[in-house]
C-alpha cells in the first residue's frame, strides 16, 4: 500500500526481523524506533526483553512512538513518557 520514490528508497534498508529472537542484525544506533501495535501481542515478560532490546539499539535521549493501546510506564528505568505515545530513551 505503500512506495517509497527511488531516490528514498536507496536510503532505506528493508530487512525483515523477528522481535522475539535475539539476533537483532542492527549495527548503527538509531535516533527514532516506531514499533506501533506489535508488542500488544507480546506477554509482559516478552515485552519487556523487547523493550531492553529497543533499548539497547536506541542512541541516549532517542526516541520510541508506540501504539495508542501500548503502555510501558513499568519500564520506566529504560524509557521516560514524552507524549501519549513517545518514549524517551533514558
Ligand atoms: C497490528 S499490526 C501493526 C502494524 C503496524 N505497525 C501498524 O501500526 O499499522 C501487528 C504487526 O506485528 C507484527 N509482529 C507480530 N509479532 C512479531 C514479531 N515477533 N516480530 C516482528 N513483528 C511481529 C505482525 O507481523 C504485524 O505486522
Amino acid at each position: 500500500m505503500v512506495r517509497a520514490k527511488p531516490e528514498m528508497r536507496k536510503a532505506i534498508d528493508f530487512m525483515s526481523v523477528n522481535l522475539i529472537r535475539d539476533d537483532w542484525p542492527f549495527r548503527e544506533p538509531f535516533d527514532v524506533v516506531f514499533c506501533r501495535n506489535v508488542m500488544i501481542y507480546f506477554d509482559a515478560p516478552t515485552q519487556r526483553k523487547v523493550l531492553e532490546r529497543i533499548h539497547r539499539v536506541l542512541k541516549p535521549g532517542g526516541m520510541l512512538f508506540v501504539g495508542h493501546a501500548e503502555n510501558f510506564s513499568e519500564s520506566r528505568d529504560l524509557f521516560t513518557l514524552r507524549g501519549k505515545t513517545v518514549y524517551e530513551r533514558r
